[in-house]
């Protein structure tokens, strides 16, 4: 079966979903957008999603074409279409200025461009929840504005090539002495039961999936501190996990060449993760 795709208010095979070479996504990443997941054909925090997808839009003064209504049902429409109405599947939904001669001032009339494509969502490895990753540290060279959740993601794209390149499953940034998050992921530490992260702000994504941790941790009396933690307390830590979309929530065992904590997946993130997963199973 090809697969479809939204374009602008239609569903379209993937092949004929085309977008005009000076659309602006493209000429200058003036884009925005988010990663849903699906549980069993049920989007998990959608409304969360939706809400960042507006805070973005405002942030970049960009009027967004659809309402939020419309874009879950759209969503929704999409797996459908895609046969993955009861399956675990992903969303991705990007929103840019739109096409016009290429010009940095915004476009006085602007079409935005709408795109969503839904697919399959893999299983996360086993063996990553097992066994744990390792990750790198790197300097944080993105702009001051990263709780936008902009298509402006060069120095995203480099992290994460660099921690692939060293062998690595992510990239851990840290921004004057200050672990923010990872390249693609929010991140965690433990201090026997405490979590430690960093405060929402300009500095991090304010992730969906951080957001639910927090929760179910606080719901498993776990205490959430949200600080800036500086790069040495990595070493101390008894405990290091990043969470994302895609990802859930995985131990980070390794940094850098050297071991986290006891350099086995912790009893913290086990029992956060295994919490988290009966909620997105259950509650949608
Ligand atoms: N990335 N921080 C960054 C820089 C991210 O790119 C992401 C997610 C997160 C986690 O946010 P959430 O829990 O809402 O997925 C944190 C998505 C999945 C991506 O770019 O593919």
């Amino acid at each position: 079966m090809s697969e479809t795709v939204f374009l602008n208010g239609q569903f379209v095979p993937y092949e004929q979903a085309l977008i005009p070479v000076e659309d602006r996504g493209f000429l200058f990443g003036d884009g925005i957008y988010e990663v849903v997941a699906a549980y069993g054909g049920r989007f998990w925090r959608m409304e969360e999603h939706l809400d960042r997808l507006e805070r973005s839009a405002l942030a970049i003064h960009l009027p967004l074409p659809m309402e939020r209504e419309a874009i879950r049902r759209t969503a929704e429409e999409l797996l459908r279409r895609n046969g993955l109405e009861r399956s675990d599947a992903s969303l991705y939904l990007e929103v840019t200025r739109g096409p016009a001669p290429r010009n940095h001032l915004f476009p006085e009339e602007p079409h935005p461009t709408v795109v969503m494509i839904a697919r399959p969502l893999p299983p996360v490895d086993p063996a990553v929840v097992r066994d744990g990753v390792t990750a790198i540290t790197v300097p944080d060279i993105r702009w001051q504005s990263v709780h936008i959740k902009s298509v402006c993601l060069l120095p995203n794209v480099l992290a994460k090539q660099a921690a692939h390149e060293a062998g690595a499953f992510e990239a851990i940034l840290v921004r004057e002495g200050v672990l923010t998050e990872g390249s693609s992921s929010n991140l965690f530490l433990v201090f026997g039961q405490e979590l430690h992260t960093h405060p929402e702000g300009p500095f991090i994504l304010s992730g969906v999936t951080r957001g639910a941790v927090i929760e179910v941790a606080r719901d498993l009396g776990y205490p959430v501190v949200e600080r800036a933690v500086p790069l040495e307390e990595l070493w101390r830590a008894d405990e290091v996990f990043v969470t994302g979309t895609t990802s859930e929530v995985v131990p980070v065992v390794r940094v850098d060449d050297r071991l986290v904590g006891s350099g086995r997946p912790g009893p913290v993130v086990l029992r956060l993760l295994q919490e988290l997963r009966r909620r997105t199973r259950g509650e949608a």
